[in-house]
């Protein structure tokens, strides 16, 4: 196992900027990138397909230990594809969020991905975006960030996003999913959604990316990691 080479984790609920600060760090450390939002929701799709019940515990986590995934970047972006397939698409829906979410809730799911996270950890280093990765996954990470952010700016973002696409929304619809979701998140019996005790907290509901990335760039140099 590479346990040598670094990590960043980035952690906190949907909307906070996790993303778009993942991305950046992976851009200016020149570092690999696990998006494991991305591998949840894949079991998610993985399960649904294969016309399991998302509680299904046994059957699920079966097919979260034999997900017939690989990643490719494009585009600076993380692209898995599902049995040779590009799903990014699907699994950047709503729904494809809450089904994640609630398979996510499983402890056997979460066993079946903990390896295949950990694989990610290959020099020159790696940045982790999820809820778990300072807590769980990588609890020696180099630096841990945690991103929050009110969930009235978060859905907001959401909003954006999704009309700058085109997509019909409403905001109220979507406020109360990230409630509903967080909720979940923060309340599973297993690797609930919470900061690290080393984990450095960031407010975004005020701060744009630009103010974000350069306290982020302060905390790497204070780490000796730029
Ligand atoms: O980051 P995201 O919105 O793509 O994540 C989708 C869901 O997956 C999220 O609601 C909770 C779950 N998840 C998790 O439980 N642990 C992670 N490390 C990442 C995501």
């Amino acid at each position: 196992m590479s346990s040598a080479a670094p990590v960043v984790t980035v952690d906190g609920p949907s909307g906070t900027g996790k993303g778009t600060l993942c991305a950046w760090l992976a851009a200016t450390l020149g570092w690999h990138f696990l998006d494991s939002g991305a591998l949840y929701r894949l079991v998610g799709l993985r399960a649904r397909r294969l016309g399991l019940a998302l509680d299904d515990e046994p059957a699920v986590a079966a097919a979260a230990a034999r997900l017939p995934v690989t990643f490719t970047i494009l585009n600076g972006e993380f692209r898995p594809l599902l049995d040779g397939a590009d799903v990014a698409a699907e699994l950047r829906t709503e729904a494809a969020g809450t089904d994640a979410s609630i398979v996510a809730a499983l402890p056997a799911v979460r066993q079946a991905l903990l390896q295949r996270q950990r694989d990610f950890r290959q020099a020159p280093g790696l940045v982790a975006d999820g809820r778990d990765m300072g807590t769980v996954v990588f609890p020696d990470a180099g630096l841990k960030i945690f991103l929050t952010a009110s969930p009235e700016a978060r859905a907001a973002r959401r909003y954006k996003q999704l009309s700058d696409k085109g997509m019909g929304v409403n905001l109220g619809p979507l406020l109360e999913d990230i409630r509903r979701r967080d909720q979940r998140d923060q309340q599973r019996a297993i690797a609930p959604l919470a900061p690290a005790p080393d984990a450095i907290i960031l407010d975004t509901t005020e701060l744009g990316i630009t103010e974000v990335e350069d306290r982020v760039r302060q905390l790497l140099r204070e780490q000796g990691l730029a």
